[in-house]
């Protein structure tokens, strides 16, 4: 067998990591390793390592800023891509920003609000980075990235290079990239507008987060999307699930969509939390909550429970 950890190590220039944590590297502070974690150096080293990954037959996932995210504890295996900030140049025209996909999200409000461009107020309540929240179209009551993304540049093994929105069939809090493909820049169209009431939208959001919300302990956010027409954070409450805690996970007492890890939190432990509301949320409003929160890694099947379903790729 071939010991495709050092061929990529040896084709790959940039940073390189056997069995890196993950859990350190996820909003909610859990989850097992990855065999090789991988930061490329540039465009070209992001390119030669989607070729060894195709060629090698070896899995490849994506780590934007471990917001949204839940890894298995049995880790994930084959390579995880995490890009820097600054993989490739910025650029800013007119009322248009192109921006890196590793980036956070915070630098889309930064950089606008600089060149006096608004319409981004939404992302005060987005965490993680730019890439990642364009490949699952994140967003808030006030606006999500569909609203304001043009173009999207995607790395292939085949080459880069920009395409229409469109082609990422946006939803709600979904997104379809072609496979093996990776965003590696966002392009944004914003409008002229002041800045001073752009700031203070984002504030109040922020405020009013704070008071629904819990970031005292690792979270990944909402772990269920809303049905139409209903909250998943009232259904679960509605099932007497608020506060029920398995192992150090918790559906919060302040808000009961979203998981807070006590502590020292598996995956399996919020993994039978989600089942568990799914579960008497179906069987007693007969809805179906639809996971928001994106499992990477090696999860065994039985593990997923009903999730499986959701999850099956
Ligand atoms: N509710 C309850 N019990 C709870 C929590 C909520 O009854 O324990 C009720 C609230 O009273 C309210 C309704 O459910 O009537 C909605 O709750 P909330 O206003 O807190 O908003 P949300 O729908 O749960 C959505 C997004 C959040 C976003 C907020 C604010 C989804 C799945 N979630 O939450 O996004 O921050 O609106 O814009 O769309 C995320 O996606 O990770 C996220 C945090």
């Amino acid at each position: 067998m071939t010991d495709w950890r050092l061929e990529i190590e040896q084709r790959v220039r940039g940073e390189h990591q056997r069995d890196a944590p993950l859990a350190p590297r996820t909003a909610v502070r859990i989850g097992g390793p990855a065999d090789l974690l991988v930061k490329p150096a540039d465009p070209d080293a992001l390119a030669e390592l989607l070729r060894a990954v195709r060629e090698l037959s070896v899995p490849l996932n994506v780590l934007g800023g471990g917001a949204n995210t839940l890894v298995a504890d049995a880790g994930v295996r084959g390579v995880v891509v995490r890009l820097p900030p600054d993989l490739a140049p910025e650029a800013a025209a007119g009322e248009t920003l192109v921006l890196c996909a590793g980036a956070p999200t915070t630098r889309l409000w930064i950089r606008a609000h600089a060149l006096g461009l608004v319409g981004i107020e939404f992302v005060a309540g987005i965490p993680g980075t730019l890439g990642g929240a364009t490949a699952m179209n994140a967003g808030t009551r006030i606006g999500e990235m569909k609203d304001v993304v043009r173009r999207v540049e995607l790395a292939t093994a085949d080459g880069a290079g920009f395409v229409d929105a469109a082609a990422l069939r946006f939803g709600y809090r979904s997104a379809t990239l072609p496979p093996g493909a990776v965003v590696t820049r966002v392009e944004f169209s914003l409008r002229r507008g002041d800045v001073a009431e752009s700031e203070r939208i984002m504030q109040e959001d922020r405020a009013r987060r704070r008071a629904t919300q819990p970031y005292d302990r690792p979270t990944f956010g909402s772990t269920f999307t809303n049905p139409p027409g209903e909250y998943a954070g009232r259904l679960i409450e509605a099932v007497g699930l608020k506060g029920h805690r398995i192992g150090d996970a918790v559906w919060s007492p302040m808000h009961a969509n979203f998981v807070s890890n006590l502590g020292r939190a598996r995956a399996a432990d919020v993994l039978a939390l989600m089942n568990l509301a799914r579960g008497r949320v179906r069987e007693r409003f007969g809805i179906v909550l639809e996971t928001e929160v994106r499992l990477v890694g090696a999860f065994a099947p039985g593990e997923l429970g009903e999730l499986g379903l959701v999850h099956a790729a």
